[in-house]
């Protein structure tokens, strides 16, 4: 059974050292964490699992790895300046600030149906009621005030100001100059980066339509009310595609990457059962969007919220980077070399005009990736001797460590040589992580391997050796071999350390 409640990840995370809260010895900073030894292992495999599958596996698709930090023209005539912002209020009594529709949101059932009603709304449209709210400032205050809205923090009624719009962009200087020019942005979305590299691509690789630049990179966003352990933060990582198409063919495209990025999921242990398609009602859209899906998994004490969201961007930010490009002179000889140089222009594949693309994204963010994975991953057990395991049932190419070696006695020098040498060659396999574990406890070995997801475990003792002591009865039959532990199914088999590696190579497959 997947994982029931937040706190259960949250406490397996710090435990087992998957996840850490950034800057923990300094208090902590909101919204940043830090991925332990587990965690960078579970994170890099999440992301080959992506790249693996729309990069190697696609004649489509081409990679890319562009800066975090932007100029900010990009952020301006990408539209982000100006619309990437959230709704945020203040409570006068305590200086406390929050994000709107959060706010409300985590009310009780009757004090939002009162600010539904005093915004002329049903409280079912929650969307429409925070865009009524949006839209009438002072009336949302009031509204808010006579509804008893309750400050999370102090539990009282607040007394709330007129909501205002927050831009969730990270700004910062660049070089020694502290003029009012010398700023850039770190990035809120990996996409603008593919866009402005789009020429680049284009160029550099002869691709003709239909195709897609893959980037998997860190974006940051002030958020209002970071949350949710690493479901909301400041600084996360996404996996986004932007596939180019010819305009016309894009509802299709969009069709096509909606099923791929399902069955994507699935092949991470996310089954399709457990993600809502939400068909984004026009008013939600976001500012470049023709359409947009959101998946939408079912996260243990959150319920559905947003995985991944596969949009049709039409042609909007190639057609604003080649409009605004031009319009501030930025290409040198701008009317000279509009065709070849300034235009976001690909020649359509069967007139061979120019034509700007369309684009399909799929955006999945790497930290919700995680957590889901992890989610559906978590089981506890009842064994049959009545005692209880957790177990991470992770696929193995997730799995953060493969193999973990383990010599049965940490002093006996033989024992812990012979495992080294055995984790040595497993890790020539190029299968990932292999750990030599010689912690010297068996039984809190496999404990701590079923609760991070390790699929097999390999025992080196006695027997192996050829000195499993007169006492226990001499097998030579085992000397040579070594017990292979089986996470699921608990099953233990005796394997020829000659044939380990052709075994394991097999399983992890
Ligand atoms: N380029 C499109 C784009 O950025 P988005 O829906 O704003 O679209 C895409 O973000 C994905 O990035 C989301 O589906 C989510 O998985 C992830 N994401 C967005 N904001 C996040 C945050 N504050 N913390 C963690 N993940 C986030």
């Amino acid at each position: 059974m997947p994982a029931t409640s937040m706190e259960e990840l949250v406490s397996l995370c710090k435990r087992r050292g998957f996840i850490f809260q950034g800057s923990e010895i300094y208090g902590g900073l909101q919204g940043f964490y830090d991925y332990g030894p587990l965690g960078v292992e579970l994170k890099n495999n999440i992301k080959a699992a992506w790249w693996r599958a729309n990069v190697y596996e696609r004649d489509d698709m081409e990679g890319l790895d562009a800066s975090i930090i932007m100029h900010r023209q990009v952020l301006r005539h990408s539209g982000h300046e100006a619309t990437f912002s959230d709704p945020m209020i203040d409570n006068r009594k305590n200086n406390k600030r929050y994000r709107l529709d959060h706010l409300v949101k985590d009310q009780k059932a009757d004090v939002i149906a009162k600010v539904a009603e005093a915004m002329g709304q049903s409280a079912e449209n929650f969307p429409a009621v925070v865009a009524a709210l949006n839209a009438s400032p002072a009336q949302a205050s009031q509204a808010l005030k006579d509804a008893g809205v309750r400050d999370p923090f102090s539990g009282e009624v607040g007394d709330w100001t007129e909501p205002k719009p927050f831009n969730m962009m990270f700004k910062t200087t660049i070089g020694p100059v502290a003029d009012d020019e010398s700023y850039g942005y770190l990035r809120p979305e990996t996409a603008q980066g593919i866009f402005t590299n789009f020429k680049n691509v284009v160029d550099s690789t002869s691709r003709r339509l239909p195709f897609g630049i893959a980037q998997i990179g860190k974006a940051f966003r002030n958020e209002i009310t970071p949350r949710n352990f690493i479901f909301r933060v400041r600084e996360l990582e996404q996996m986004e595609i932007e596939f180019f198409v010819v305009p016309g063919t894009d509802e299709e495209w969009h069709e096509h990457w909606l099923e791929r990025r399902l069955s994507w999921w699935e092949a991470q242990g996310v089954p399709r059962s457990k993600i809502e398609i939400l068909d984004v009602p026009k008013e939600d859209l976001a500012h470049y969007s023709k359409r947009t899906y959101d998946l939408m998994y079912d996260y243990p004490t959150l319920g559905h919220e947003e995985i991944e969201g596969i949009a049709n961007r039409s042609d909007y930010d190639l057609g604003s980077h080649t409009k605004n490009q031009s319009e501030l002179g930025l290409v040198a000889n701008v009317e000279e070399n509009l065709d070849s140089i300034a235009k976001l222009t690909i020649p359509h594949p069967e007139t061979n005009k120019p034509v700007v693309p369309f684009v399909i994204e799929p955006s999945a963010g790497v930290d919700r990736a995680l957590l889901a994975v992890l989610s559906e991953a978590f089981t506890k057990e009842t064994l049959e001797n009545g005692n209880e395991r957790i177990v991470l049932k992770l696929r193995p190419h997730l799995a953060p460590i493969k193999v973990a070696v383990i010599p049965l006695a940490r002093n006996k020098a033989e024992l812990v040589e012979l495992a080294r040498s055995i984790k040595n060659d497993l890790q020539k396999l190029g299968l990932g992580r292999i750990l030599l574990e010689d912690s010297g406890n068996i039984g809190k070995a496999y404990r701590r391997h079923d609760e991070v997801g390790t699929p097999y475990c390999v025992t080196v003792d006695f027997d192996t050796i050829g000195q499993s002591g007169a006492d226990r009865g001499e097998d030579a039959s085992l000397t040579g071999t070594v017990t292979v532990r089986d996470r699921d199914t608990l099953a233990q088999e005796r394997v020829k350390i000659s044939e380990l590696t052709a075994y394991l190579q097999a399983k992890l497959k």
